[in-house]
């Protein structure tokens, strides 16, 4: 059983947890629809029709997964919105570490790699009434006990279980964890609505730091080397002639030079 609401100041207080859903994020948006509270926390066992970024889908398997979605509804510009998935990502991170000891890398904005393989995926929705922002959802997977993926996933994908070579991965701790995690880092980054407070840390466990990127942005690729994020929570890279770019998360893929990372 879950505990969360019982441990924190606004997360989780309304809380569902289904066994099968079509997709948290999608029941999370109906609820949000329907006037449901800041922290309404949906969790489910299994998905149907999970939702990844830029329109693909994330497959899941009867509890081989946490899936979890959040529903916000903060004073903040529409356009500081996508700061929350980075937000997101510190939250996880720090969740895994403390649950199992794992090191999660963040590929910006908001993949977690361990031995550079993505173990989370976030995906953040956000709905505007007259202008404002009206509420976001934010959505995470974690691959908890998966023991292969399919041919497509199979070299970029893991799981905690995979990773630490045993299996009683407990779902509702590490959901708890993410949870309150987030309520702090959240906290912290309304503080400033950026990322200046958390750009540091964030720095400091992104893989593309100081790597070689490859920006798929529809505009045009580029290539240039990944300086961190800055306090938008966008990525800065400097092309070979020394510009600097600043991506904004959402609108670009990035991959290394030579693949995922
Ligand atoms: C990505 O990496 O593309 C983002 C994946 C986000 C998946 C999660 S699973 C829980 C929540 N419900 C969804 O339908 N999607 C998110």
């Amino acid at each position: 059983m879950n505990s969360i609401g019982e441990k924190s100041k606004w997360m989780g207080k309304k809380l569902y947890h289904y066994e099968l859903i079509d997709s948290t994020n999608s029941e999370a948006k109906h609820l949000a629809r329907q006037g449901a509270p800041h922290g309404t926390l949906v969790l489910a066992d299994n998905q149907s029709a999970g939702r990844g970024r830029r329109g693909r889908s994330w497959e899941s398997k009867a509890g081989d997964s946490l899936l979890m979605s959040v529903i916000l509804r903060p004073e903040l510009e529409p356009a500081k919105a996508s700061m929350v998935t980075l937000v997101q990502a510190l939250a996880v991170r720090q969740a895994i570490w403390k649950e199992t000891g794992l090191e999660a890398a963040i590929k910006w904005p908001n993949d977690l790699l361990l031995k550079e393989k993505k173990v989370c995926g976030i995906l953040t929705e956000m709905e505007m009434k007259e202008g404002k922002t009206d509420f976001i959802i934010v959505g995470t997977g974690v691959n908890l006990k998966q023991k292969e993926f399919s041919s497509q996933l199979r070299i970029q994908a893991t799981s905690l279980s995979l990773e630490l070579g045993k299996e009683g991965i407990k779902a509702d701790s590490l959901a708890e964890k993410i949870a309150l995690e987030f309520e702090a880092y959240y906290e912290r980054f309304l503080e400033t609505q950026d990322l200046s407070l958390l750009r540091e840390e964030y720095n400091h466990f992104l893989i593309n730091n100081n790597r070689q990127v490859r920006i798929l942005d529809p505009g045009g690729e580029y290539e240039g080397k990944a300086l961190g994020i800055n306090e938008k929570g966008e990525l800065i890279v400097e092309t070979a002639t020394g510009k600097l770019c600043y991506v904004y998360a959402g609108e670009v893929s990035v991959r290394g030079i030579e693949g995922y990372i």
